[in-house]
C-alpha cells in the first residue's frame, strides 16, 4: 500500500503534490519522492527516506522544484527495504519514462530476466523499476505512443498495480493505469489530478472518475481520456464525493479499524499472491529451502498479543498437517526462561511492526544460541526483518488502528502456507492434497467478503449487549485459538472484561463465574469437536448464560442451544480462523462504538510496543 498523487495544470505542481501526499500518509510513510517537469525541460526527481516531512524540507516545501506537471509518491515498502534508492519515482535509464506505483507485481522476477536479456540493468530492489522499464522497452520496440506501450506492459504484468507515469516526449501529459489497486482521477477547468484516494484531491474537486480495472487514463491540463487494455476509448461517468475530509481519509468509514477490517480480503489476497505461483508455494527471497524444511526438528513460534494468537492457530495447522512438533511462546516469557533450544530448531517470530521489544529480544536470543530464525513481518526493513535469517512479508499495508485486524489475517496466511509446504516437503501430504489446499486458501478472500456482508446482524447484537460487564469465549482446538483473539479484541477496544477458555476447562473452575445474563460466545467451527463444545455451551446456558454461537453454514443444530448464531462459509477446517475471526473483530468494534469509546486509539495502548 502506497500513496500516489499526480498533478497536471497551471499552478506549481510540487506544493500541491506534497499537500496531497500528506493526506495519504496513512497509506505509507517509509520514504517518498517527487518528479516535476517544467515544459520540455528535463524531469527533476527528488527522493527522501523517512516521513514525508523529510522530503518537504529537502525541497523547501516544494518551492525548490519549478514546474506545473508532476507525480509524487509516499511508500510502504514491499519489495526492497525503505531507502532513497528504492523510493519512487523510478526512471528508465535514458529518463524516457518516469513513474510511481502502488501494488505488487507478482511475476517481477520473470519480467526482470526478460529485460536483462535485452540489456536492461537495475539500480533498485523494487518491482516498480521493472514495470517502468518494461513500458520503456515496449515503447522502443514498437515505436508506439504511451497508451500502446502501457497497454502492452499491462498484458505482461501479473499482480496488482496503480501506475502514474510521465514520458520525456509528452511534456504536457500524465498517464495512469490500474488493476486491483485504487486510482482515481479528478478534473477541474485547467488541471487534472490522479490519486490513490480521495483526500489527496478533495480540496480541488469533488467530482472524481474511478478508473476501471485494467484501464488507462491520459490526463491533460483540465482533460481526462480513458482507454481499455485493447486501447479503445471508453467513457467513465464522474461520481460526486459527498464525504467530508475526515471521512474521506478513512474511505468513508467511521474509524480506521472498521476500514482495516474491510481491507482484510485484499490484504489476504495480496499476501497469497506473494506466496503462491502457478499453484505452488514459492520461497521468494526468503532463502528458505526444502532442505531446511526437511532438517527442522521442532518449530518454536514466538510472538506477543495477537501475533501470539496467530501462533496458537498455526500450531494446530503445523502439527495436524506436517506432523512436526510446535511450541508457541509468549516472547516476554521466552526471553527470560533460559529456553531449551536444539540445533535444528526453527524459531519463527511473528510481528506486524517488526519492532516489538520482546519479540526482537527473543529473536536475538535464538540467534545467539545459533538457532535458525524466520520472521513473519509486515514492515519491510524493520529490526526483526533485518535480523531474522529468513523473512516472509505479510502484505497488509500500514495498519493505523491500534487493534490489529488485517495484519493478523495476513499473518495467518503465511503460517498456513508454511505449514502446507512443511507437510508437502516432509511427505505428510500428497500432491493432490497440496494442490487442493493451496486452491482452498485462494478462495478465502471471497469468503471473507461474504462474512463482511453479514455485519449488520453483529452490529445489532453488539448494540443490544453494549452494557455487558463480563464475557467468555469458549472453544476447543483451533476454536480455542480463535476465542483467544476474539476475547483480546473485546478487552482492548471495548474495555469489557472478557476471558477465553478452552471449553473443556470451564468446569475446572471458571464456570462458577457464569451467572444470569453472562454473555458467552461458543466457537464451533471444527466438526470433530462440534458436539463437545455444544455440550459445554449447554452447561453454561443452564447456569443462565446468554449464548452466541459461531459456526459454519450447515451446522444449524447449534440454534437449539445458542440464543443468537453467526454463520461463516465453509472452508478447510485448518483455515477456519480466517473466517471466524471476522465476526469477533466486528463484535469488539461495534461494542466499542456503542459504548462511545475511542476505537482506533484505546486507552493505555500503543501500536508498536518498543519497551519491555
Ligand atoms: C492487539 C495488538 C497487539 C499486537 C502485539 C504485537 O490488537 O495489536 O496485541 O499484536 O503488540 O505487535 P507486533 O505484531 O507489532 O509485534
Amino acid at each position: 500500500m502506497c500513496g500516489i498523487v499526480g498533478y497536471n495544470g497551471t499552478m506549481q505542481a510540487a506544493p500541491i503534490l506534497l499537500e496531497g501526499l500528506e493526506k495519504l500518509e496513512y497509506r505509507g510513510y517509509d520514504s517518498s519522492g517527487l518528479a516535476i517537469r517544467d515544459g520540455a525541460k528535463d524531469i527533476e526527481i527528488v527522493k527522501a527516506k523517512g516521513r514525508l516531512r523529510v522530503l518537504a524540507e529537502k525541497t523547501d516545501e516544494g518551492m525548490a522544484l519549478a514546474g506545473n506537471c508532476g507525480i509524487g509518491h509516499t511508500r510502504w515498502a514491499t519489495h526492497g527495504e525503505p531507502s532513497e534508492t528504492n523510493a519512487h519515482p523510478h526512471v528508465s535509464e535514458d529518463r524516457n519514462v518516469v513513474g510511481v506505483h502502488n501494488g505488487i507485481i507478482e511475476n517481477y522476477q520473470e519480467l526482470k530476466e526478460k529485460l536483462q536479456r535485452h540489456d536492461y540493468t537495475f539500480y533498485s530492489e523494487t518491482d516498480t523499476e521493472i514495470a517502468i522499464k518494461l513500458i520503456d522497452y515496449y515503447m522502443k520496440k514498437y515505436r508506439e505512443g504511451p497508451v500502446d506501450s502501457i497497454a502492452r506492459a499491462m498484458t505482461r504484468i501479473r499482480g496488482s498495480y496503480a501506475l502514474v507515469v510521465m514520458f520525456k516526449d509528452y511534456p504536457d501529459e500524465i498517464y495512469c493505469a490500474r488493476k486491483d489497486s485504487p486510482l482515481i482521477v479528478g478534473v477541474t477547468e485547467d488541471a487534472s489530478f490522479a490519486a490513490s484516494d480521495v483526500p489527496a484531491i478533495l480540496k480541488y474537486t469533488r467530482n472524481v472518475y474511478y478508473i476501471g480495472n485494467q484501464q488507462i487514463a491520459r490526463l491533460g491540463k483540465g482533460t481526462a481520456e480513458f482507454f481499455d487494455i485493447d486501447r479503445e476509448a471508453v467513457e467513465i461517468e464522474p461520481s460526486e464525493i459527498k464525504w467530508d475530509a475526515e471521512a474521506a481519509e478513512k474511505g468513508g468509514f467511521e474509524h480506521f479499524m472498521i476500514k482495516e477490517i474491510h481491507e482484510q480480503p485484499a490484504a489476504v489476497r495480496d499476501t497469497i499472491g506473494s506466496l503462491v505461483q502457478d499453484g505452488k508455494i514459492v520461497y521468494g527471497e526468503s532463502g528458505l529451502t526444502d532442505e531446511i524444511i526437511r532438517n527442522t526438528s521442532e518449530i518454536l513460534i514466538v510472538a506477543c498479543g495477537s501475533a501470539y494468537h496467530v501462533g496458537l492457530a498455526a500450531q494446530y495447522v503445523f502439527e495436524g498437517l506436517a506432523r512436526i512438533p510446535v511450541r508457541v511462546e509468549l516472547a516476554s516469557e521466552f526471553r527470560y526462561r533460559n529456553p531449551i533450544l536444539n540445533q535444528n530448531d526453527l524459531v519463527v517470530v511473528i510481528s506486524q511492526s517488526g519492532e516489538t521489544a520482546d519479540s526482537l529480544a527473543a529473536l536475538r536470543l535464538a540467534k545467539e544460541s545459533g538457532i535458525r530464525t524466520l520472521g513473519i513481518i509486515n514492515v519491510v526493513g524493520s529490526s526483526i526483518a533485518r535480523e531474522a535469517d529468513h523473512v516472509f512479508y505479510t502484505l497488509a499495508g500500514p495498519e493505523i488502528a491500534v487493534a490489529t485486524t488485517k495484519a493478523y489475517s495476513a499473518q495467518l496466511i503465511v503460517a498456513y502456507a508454511l505449514a502446507i509446504q512443511y507437510a508437502y516437503v516432509r511427505g505428510q501430504i500428497d500432491e493432490d492434497r497440496y494442490t487442493a489446499m493451496i486452491a482452498e486458501i485462494q478462495t478465502l478472500p471471497a469468503k471473507m467478503e461474504r462474512v463482511l456482508d453479514d455485519k449488520e446482524r453483529i452490529q445489532w447484537f453488539a448494540a443490544k449487549y453494549s452494557n455487558a460487564k463480563d464475557m467468555f469465549f469458549i472453544g476447543r482446538g483451533i476454536d480455542y485459538a480463535i476465542s483467544m483473539e476474539g476475547s483480546l479484541k473485546m478487552k482492548e477496544i471495548s474495555y469489557v472484561h472478557s476471558e477465553a477458555y478452552a471449553a473443556g476447562e470451564l468446569k475446572h473452575g471458571t464456570i462458577s463465574l457464569v451467572e444470569n445474563g453472562t454473555l458467552v460466545v461458543g466457537v464451533c467451527t471444527q466438526n470433530r469437536l462440534f458436539e463437545k463444545t455444544r455440550s459445554n455451551m449447554v452447561e453454561v446456558k443452564s447456569r443462565g448464560a446468554y449464548l452466541m454461537g459461531l459456526t459454519s453454514y450447515g451446522n444449524y443444530s447449534i440454534e437449539d442451544t445458542a440464543d443468537f448464531t453467526v454463520y461463516v462459509p465453509k472452508t478447510d477446517e485448518y483455515f477456519m480462523t480466517s473466517l471466524a475471526i471476522i465476526p469477533l473483530q466486528l463484535l469488539g468494534y461495534y461494542l466499542s462504538v456503542a459504548r462511545g469509546l475511542n476505537v482506533d486509539k484505546p486507552r493505555n495502548l500503543a501500536k508498536s510496543v518498543t519497551v519491555e
